[in-house]
């Protein structure tokens, strides 16, 4: 068995590293050179937790390697991943490298396997990929084509690929469905066989779900503000009837990252192209793009005038323990303080250097108590532990104002309170 994955982002890397760390001879394959020079030396171009060693293992046992040659990588292979971004353009998924990688997939493959999309592929396109690959392979070989949606979760993403909830496979050959899930076969989880629109349909379902819940929690918590009610006494009670669950009820700024923002929007953008509708998945966008304005309203509330006050962000990527910005609430709040005349820095872990590509006009500070002096205002915005251990008294002498917006409602708020912090936190008193 040899296994060739297309793409060294997060779900190539782990994908190609995982099936290598199991035995398989995985080659990964991606167009950049510059990626596959630094992957050779065992650099990751990005910060994920366990990757490094998850990667380093798989090419010590000498089953990973990495080309930029479609030739090299698909000599003798059986099942090709294509593991490629489908970023948002135009409100839509932009297929452009899903369709460069299944034209260079088919046209170089001279034997019979099998492609399996593990990128997210919109509804109602499967005939187009078809007809991609029958256009531009050779005539005598045999391509069939599977689905099989990723579910990872960045920041435990490792740990995920190897404890997956469930795996889903989507395609019209059961030969080739069997094929698939025995890779999967020693994974303690249901496999679900089905056909390529269903599957497809599972993994927008699962986002939009999520995202959806949310949304609520977060529009929930803006009424408990109002009601000067307790969210987090709110969401313990909600949660505990066993048919709703306490997970992903977290209130706060508003969800980011590279999937549940693109993939809500491409959802309901594609119903509409087939004459169906998911308006609710409007709503659930509206309410997360509004939500970073309610923490913007709590700073103006209490200082008033934005003009020339200091604030101070800790945690700038879209969510612990990765350096990743895609759609991060960070940036609509710094661009949003900036426009009312407000002096922004911000502190995160891990995210300082991709912060600063971003050219906004933020000081950076790699010393978080550095970058808290004579603040007006601090801002949790990203629940990295690292903010959990801070000596609040110290922060407390170099502020100018203690006043402190927990975003994430994750910090001590007695503890604040009792240092004689002013909190203010999400739907909490
Ligand atoms: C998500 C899905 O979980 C994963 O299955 C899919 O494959 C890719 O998209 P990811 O974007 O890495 O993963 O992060 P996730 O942990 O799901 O969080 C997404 C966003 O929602 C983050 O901005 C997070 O802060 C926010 N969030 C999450 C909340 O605001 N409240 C919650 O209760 C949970």
């Amino acid at each position: 068995m040899k296994i060739t994955v297309v793409g060294t982002g997060y779900v190539g890397l782990v994908t190609g590293s995982y099936f290598a760390n199991k035995g398989i001879e995985v080659v990964n394959l991606d167009i950049l050179p510059e990626k596959i020079t630094a992957l050779q030396k065992g650099e990751i171009p990005f910060y994920e937790p366990g990757l490094h060693d998850f990667v380093k293992e798989a090419i010590r046992l000498g089953k990973l390697t990495f080309t930029t040659d479609y030739k090299i990588a698909l000599k003798d292979v059986d099942v090709i991943f294509i593991c490629v971004g489908t970023p948002s353009k135009n409100s839509k998924a932009d297929l452009s490298f899903i369709e460069s990688a299944t034209i260079s997939i088919a046209e170089n493959l001279t034997r019979d396997a099998i492609i399996v999309g593990k990128s997210t592929i919109p509804i109602g396109i499967k005939d187009w990929v078809v007809d991609l690959i029958n256009k531009n392979k050779q005539p005598d070989v045999k391509i069939d084509w599977v689905v099989n949606p990723e579910f990872l979760s960045e920041g435990t993403a490792v740990f995920d690929m190897q404890n997956p909830s469930r795996v889903v496979i989507g395609g019209e050959s059961s030969d080739s469905l069997e094929k698939v899930a025995n890779l999967y076969s020693d994974l303690n989880c249901p496999i679900i066989k089905t056909d390529v629109e269903s599957a497809i349909l599972i993994k927008y379902a699962s986002n939009s779900f999520l995202a959806t819940k949310i949304s609520f929690v977060n529009n929930l918590a803006n009424i408990a503000d109002k009601l000067d009610a307790s969210i987090t006494d709110v969401v313990y009670g909600l949660g505990l009837d066993p048919r709703i669950g306490n997970k992903f009820l977290k209130p706060g700024i508003g969800f980011g990252g590279s999937c549940f923002p693109k993939d809500i929007t491409a959802f309901y953008t594609r119903a509409e192209e087939l004459g169906l509708d998911f308006n609710l998945l409007k709503e659930v966008e509206r309410i997360n793009l509004l939500q970073s304005e309610t923490i913007v309203t709590k700073i103006v509330s209490e200082l008033g005038e934005l003009k020339g006050k200091k604030i101070t962000l800790l945690g700038l990527s879209f969510k612990p323990e990765t350096d990743d910005l895609r759609e991060a609430p960070s940036v609509k709040l710094v661009k949003s303080l900036l426009s009312k005349g407000a002096r922004v820095f911000g502190h995160d872990p891990e995210a300082l250097e991709n912060f600063k590509k971003l050219n906004l006009e933020i000081d950076l500070s790699e010393d978080v108590y550095e970058t808290c002096k004579k603040s007006d205002a601090i801002v949790l915005v990203t629940e990295w532990q690292f903010y959990l251990w801070l000596d609040w008294e110290r922060i407390k002498s170099l502020v100018k104002k203690a006043f402190i917006v927990d975003g994430r409602n994750f910090l001590d708020k007695n503890k604040l309170k009792e240092s004689g912090f002013l909190y203010k936190g999400v739907g909490v008193r």
